[in-house]
């Protein structure tokens, strides 16, 4: 048997849709797999009751397909689905990792990942990878059609997550479908501030780099309250927010003597809205960590 902890994650990061992600350093899926003549499948943990166990549908049935490596598989839910924060992709990526290592398939970090993105194309019916790169490779992850590139950082973040499903099929149905010129040049000077921020570990830069004039506004529609958390996270001292992956999830880059400020007034500017919410206090971390 082989366990895996596989973290959250947030895609996109603003400027960068469907090219960039950072590992989170919580929450977390913890994912066990154990050969099988056939595969099957075990959901427990936060919104399990809402996942499929069929692996036909689950996220993981597409991965031990890819790999040709049938198993019973435990999955362990930190990460709540529909969130915003890669949840389908943590345990898509802890699959991936633990059934490579069970059949001693030998596979690089990131080889695994154009495999653990089929998992994705399950769930949201698109094979992004922006979610399960940094989950398996950590760090943040810069995801093309080649291969990706991943740098070592750790940013601190706020991500605030509302007691509201947003899901990502229905947030990538509001992407539109062209975008002008201008708004383009804009979001690519942002997505280079934001990398060169991350390759120095600067909070500033990549705060800065968050902004996106092209996707962003139409998803922060779907977000009772998103305007006024993100003001709220601005005035505590936060460098750039945005909405994490599809959302609902906002996320916040800051230093970190500003985050606990900013987790209280994100939790707050959501109470305002009438809308539930927790934060977790984090930072960029470490991708998928086996443990024998
Ligand atoms: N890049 C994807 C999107 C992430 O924004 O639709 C989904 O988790």
């Amino acid at each position: 048997m082989v366990t895996v902890r596989a973290p959250a994650t947030s895609a996109n990061l603003g400027s960068g849709f469907d090219v960039f992600g950072a590992a989170l350093g919580r929450p977390a899926d913890i994912v066990r797999v154990e050969k099988a003549d056939r595969t099957t499948i075990d959901v427990t943990g936060v919104g399990s009751q809402y996942i499929p166990e069929d692996p036909e549908k689950n996220t993981v049935g597409a991965v031990a397909e890819a790999l040709e490596a049938p198993a019973h598989i435990e999955i362990d839910k930190g990460v709540r689905p529909a969130s915003g924060l890669g949840s389908s992709a943590a345990s898509a990526a802890a699959a991936a990792v633990g059934l490579n290592e069970l059949y001693d398939r030998g596979l690089s970090r990131e080889a695994l990942v154009p495999i653990a993105a089929e998992g994705e194309a399950v769930v949201s019916g698109a094979a992004h990878a922006d979610n399960v790169a940094p989950s398996i490779m950590g760090g943040f992850t810069i995801a093309r059609s080649d291969g990706v590139t991943a740098v070592d950082a750790s940013i601190p973040l706020v991500t605030c997550l509302p007691e509201v499903v947003v899901s990502t099929r229905d947030a990538r149905g509001v992407v539109p479908d062209g975008a002008h010129m201008e708004d383009v040049v804009e979001v690519v000077g942002n997505a280079a501030t934001l990398a060169v921020g991350m390759a120095r570990d600067d909070p500033g830069l990549v705060g800065r780099g968050m902004d996106d004039s092209i996707v962003t506004p139409a998803r922060a529609e779907l977000i009772a309250g998103y305007e006024a958390v993100r003001s709220a996270a601005f005035d505590a001292g936060a460098t750039g927010v945005t909405i994490s992956g599809a959302g609902p999830a906002v996320i916040a880059a800051c230093h970190e003597r500003d985050r606990q400020t900013i987790a209280g007034t994100m939790l707050d500017a959501f109470e305002d809205a009438g809308v539930d919410a927790r934060a977790y206090q984090t930072r960029i971390g470490r991708g998928a960590e086996v443990f024998e």
